[in-house]
């Protein structure tokens, strides 16, 4: 293969060598022809190598645990190649070990509309609050994300800024992966490892000041859409209720390829009023041809399928200011209140127009069905129609709305979100439930699951609503489970059913000493719903019960929690 002149001067090269050299070198062509380390070498050869990786730690940000997984798996990754390290979910990471770390690998997702997960609240507030020195800390962020989102990896993004800001030195640019992301993190994973061994104790890595790689994007699988049709649709709440609240089934000639506790996602279309009013003002027939990121489409087909055309975002409305040269107020507000209330004086741009639209987010809905109870074929919703006044008049959330009204022989196009951190214990553990409203939605599945695995566990479950009589959803399935047995309590809270507001938190309270008995017995406590009021609330309850019956402070009691999360005994789920 080589020429002999080369081949002498690797042998020239190798044979004063040290050991340290040789492993030195080996890495380093490893690195350079994109090969992992070879495993026999690394194992055997790795723990003395003063690889840049030593003694970091890992830590991940997540919300339904994909980012815990990269970080397991990565954590193990490093083992094999004997490299040692400390992995860590941020919310239990102590923020003054920054100062005294030698090497940071951050694994993080981003929620909400471009935010932190939960549990990297605290840790993401720390580093862009405050003026730290982290000069002595090499890092690397590896960000999770959905590109369907317009803040894409934004948190990721974020971080590994902020850390370079800092004086951090990176030494691997951040990498941004999609829904698929495990063979992008895998792809992260052997560079990084294969940098630090190749270049030793002092690995830096050469982008330091570069700007994140813009990776050309491979063809990639993306999620797999599955085409459903609604079969049933009914509103769970009675006559007089405040609420809609409907169970839709959705059945499929595909199987589902699901597990309780993952959530389905939806891109809604517009409501067809809206686009037509929004054509006349815009004065389209709807045949017209347009662009919107990559492909044309008629304007009619754009407008329903492709643009978030309600409650559009501050940054766009500043954008048609400008376009039509209007002082026009920083508020949100729906694309066709827009163009009626602030009307272009000339002919608009109607091009330029969708060109600063965003694309529909998917909205997720928790699986209220079990693959084991109801097939492969088939999956439930529980969708609370959401809806809210808009100067005097009646406006609904665009997906909820649209999933309310859909008609039973409709098709849609659905998705499966996993949620590998909703995920029922083995089947002899007991389950604590608490999901007042919609988060009723996971527990109906869990449920069923429990029931048609004749698993032998406990089930406990916590309910909320307005009223006993118009909202208690599944009312029926509820006291048929709990006739069974497979549920073993069941406590309701109406809280408006009396004087004084009850809320599930008030009934696990009343229950308390039985409700630590459960947990110090080993079982897993799910919350599901909304999280705020709600979550903040129960998990607060949750602290009080600990700390009241362990005999312990607040603090401690905080801990103990903690605990039971990183020991995969208490999940949330929430919205
Ligand atoms: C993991 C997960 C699981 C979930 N599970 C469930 C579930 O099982 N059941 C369920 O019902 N939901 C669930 N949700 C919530 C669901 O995804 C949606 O967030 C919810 O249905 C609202 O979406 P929407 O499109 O209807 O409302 P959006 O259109 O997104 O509106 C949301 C809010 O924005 C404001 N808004 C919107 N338009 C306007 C306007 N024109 N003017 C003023 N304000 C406006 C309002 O405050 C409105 O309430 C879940 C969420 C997550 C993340
Ligand atoms: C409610 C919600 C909001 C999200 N918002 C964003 C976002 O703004 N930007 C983004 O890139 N990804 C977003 N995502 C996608 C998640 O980052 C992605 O699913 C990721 O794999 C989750 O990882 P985790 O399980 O570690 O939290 C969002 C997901 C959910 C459920």
């Amino acid at each position: 293969m080589l020429a002999e002149p080369k081949i002498k001067s690797l042998k020239d090269l190798v044979e004063g060598a040290t050991r340290d050299e040789l492993i030195w070198i080996s890495g380093y062509i490893a690195a350079l022809t994109g090969q992992p380390i070879p495993e026999k070498l690394s194992k055997e050869l790795a723990p003395s190598s003063p690889s840049a990786l030593s003694g970091s730690t890992i830590v991940y940000g997540t919300e339904t645990g994909n980012s815990k997984k990269v970080a397991v798996d990565f954590s193990n990754r490093l083992k094999k190649q004997g490299i040692q390290s400390k992995i860590k979910s941020l919310d239990q990471y102590r923020l003054t070990d920054l100062s005294k770390e030698s090497c940071l690998l951050v694994v993080i997702s981003t929620q909400g509309d471009g935010e932190p997960p939960e549990a990297a609240k605290k840790f993401y507030d720390h580093i862009q609050q405050n003026q730290l020195s982290l000069n002595h800390l090499k890092y690397g962020v590896l960000a999770l994300g959905d590109s369907a989102y317009p803040l894409f990896c934004k948190t990721g993004e974020d971080v590994d800024n902020r850390l370079n800001q800092l004086g951090a030195q990176r030494i691997i640019p951040i990498k941004k992966c999609d829904v698929d992301f495990e063979s992008d993190a895998n792809a992260w994973i052997n560079d990084l490892i294969n940098t630090a061994i190749a270049s030793g104790a002092d690995a830096v890595a050469p982008t330091v000041t570069a700007k994140p790689t813009a990776e050309p994007k491979p063809a990639k699988p993306g999620r797999k859409i599955y085409e459903g049709t609604v079969v049933k649709s009914i509103n769970l709440n009675d006559k007089g209720s405040n609420k809609e609240t409907y169970h839709v089934e959705i059945t499929t000639e595909e199987p589902i390829s699901y597990e309780a506790g993952d959530a389905i996602g939806v891109v809604a279309k517009n409501n067809q009023t809206v686009v037509n009013k929004i054509l006349e003002l815009l004065q389209l027939s709807g045949e017209e041809i347009l662009q919107y990121k990559d492909g044309s489409y008629k304007a009619r087909d754009l407008f329903t399928n492709k643009l978030s055309i309600q409650y559009l975002p501050t940054r766009v409305i500043q954008v048609y200011a400008k376009m039509v040269d209007k002082e026009i107020p920083s508020i949100r507000m729906d694309l066709a209140d827009l163009l009626r209330i602030y009307p272009a004086d000339k002919t608009l741009d109607v091009q330029q127009l969708v060109s600063i639209i965003g694309t529909i987010i998917p909205r997720l809905y928790s699986i209220s069905s079990s693959p084991l109870a109801h097939g492969e074929n088939e999956v439930h919703l529980t969708v609370s129609r959401n809806t809210f006044n808009v100067d005097g008049h009646l406006r609904h959330g665009l997906c909820s709305d649209y999933l309310s009204t859909l008609k039973e022989g409709t098709t849609l196009q659905i998705y499966v979100q996993k949620n590998n951190a909703f995920k029922l214990p083995a089947a002899d553990k007991d389950v604590i439930m608490i999901g007042p409203g919609t988060g009723v939605a996971p527990f109906r599945s869990f449920l069923f699951e429990r029931d048609a695995q004749a698993a032998t566990g406990r089930n406990w479950f916590f309910f909320g609503e307005q009223h006993f009589v118009s909202d208690f959803l599944y009312q029926t399935e509820m006291q048929s489970f709990l006739e069974t047995g497979v549920l073993t309590k069941l406590n309701t809270a109406f809280s408006r059913d009396q004087e004084h507001k009850v809320y599930v938190q008030h009934r696990m309270q009343q229950h308390a000493a039985e409700l630590f008995e459960w947990i110090e017995n080993g079982a897993s406590i799910f919350i599901s719903g909304t999280k705020e009021p709600m979550s903040v609330d129960v998990e607060k309850t949750l602290i009080s019960i600990i700390a009241q019956h362990k005999n312990i402070d607040e603090q401690k009691a905080v801990e103990y929690l903690g605990s039971l999360k990183e020991s995969g005994r208490y999940h949330k789920d929430v919205y």
